[in-house]
């Protein structure tokens, strides 16, 4: 990839109906390979507390560990959107949350990530209006592991679709740039796209967004899971190499063809 990809490149998809593909990145080899294979966001998660360190969940990561990571992949990009994670509790303040998006934005992010719904309406808005482009998680939200009792696919009940639904459009007003949907039932994610005006990103959460996400060691098959979670495709199984499983990747999310109805809830 060699045009730097922005924020209304994302739009533009939207617009288009179009799709981009994204995927997580941790080190600068795996982001110089799937970057060079035309995956236009590219986001230091805080999964690497699991995926990287070993832990059981993303609560340890720190804001250390995540600029760490951040300098190590924007060393290997070539002009992908760079989006960084903001660890459990590095925005639970507003002053905790200008402080820390401030050190990712210098350190190379395009973008950062926030999880929650109604809590993080006030910091969106700060944010934004400092410049910062927002991307909020709603769904399942990794960083609450202990308040929801386990990762399981969220809004299934009324209620709960309601609630998250009314918290995509809340975030939109109050300017988040993108929304990150995480195992959600499909038909909620439909109606959440089409009633958004900005891009959505989804991973779980079925074919209706406009972008998606895995995390990049799922995607070639490096599992840490104990079995493959169902939003889960090896793209190795049809490649010779990790080069291209990610340009398989990008084709397939570009074709419509993954995530497939086996993919979604
Ligand atoms: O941290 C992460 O990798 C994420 C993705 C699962 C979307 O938030």
């Amino acid at each position: 990839m060699n045009k730097n990809i922005t924020i209304k490149d994302f739009r533009n998809h939207k617009k288009a109906k179009s799709k981009f593909a994204c995927l997580t990145a941790y080190d600068a080899s795996l982001t110089k390979l799937m970057s060079e294979a035309g995956v236009e966001l590219i986001l230091v998660g805080d999964s690497l507390g699991m995926v990287v360190q070993g832990h059981d969940s993303t609560i340890p990561v720190s804001m250390e560990d995540l600029l760490y990571h951040l300098r190590c992949v924007k060393r290997g990009n070539s002009g992908s959107h760079l989006m960084a994670d903001m660890p459990f509790m590095s925005y639970a303040t507003e002053k905790l949350a200008y402080d820390n998006a401030m050190r990712l934005m210098q350190a190379g992010a395009n973008s950062i990530k926030v999880e929650g719904g109604e809590w993080i309406l006030k910091t969106t808005e700060l944010l934004s209006e400092r410049g910062i482009p927002v991307c909020a998680h709603l769904g399942l939200t990794p960083q609450s592991i202990n308040r929801l009792g386990g990762y399981y696919v969220q809004g299934r009940d009324i209620e709960d679709k309601n609630r998250i639904l009314s918290e995509a459009k809340q975030l939109e007003d109050a300017g988040a740039e993108l929304i990150l949907l995480e195992c959600i039932p499909a038909i909620l994610t439909e109606e959440i796209s089409q009633t958004l005006k900005i891009p959505t990103i989804g991973i779980g959460a079925g074919v209706s967004t406009d972008g998606q996400i895995m995390v990049c060691y799922d995607a070639i098959g490096a599992y840490s899971w104990e079995s493959q979670p169902k939003f889960v495709k090896n793209f190795m199984d049809d490649a010779d190499s990790i080069f291209d499983a990610f340009k398989n990747y990008v084709s397939e999310v570009k074709n419509l063809k993954f995530p497939s109805v086996k993919n979604s809830f």
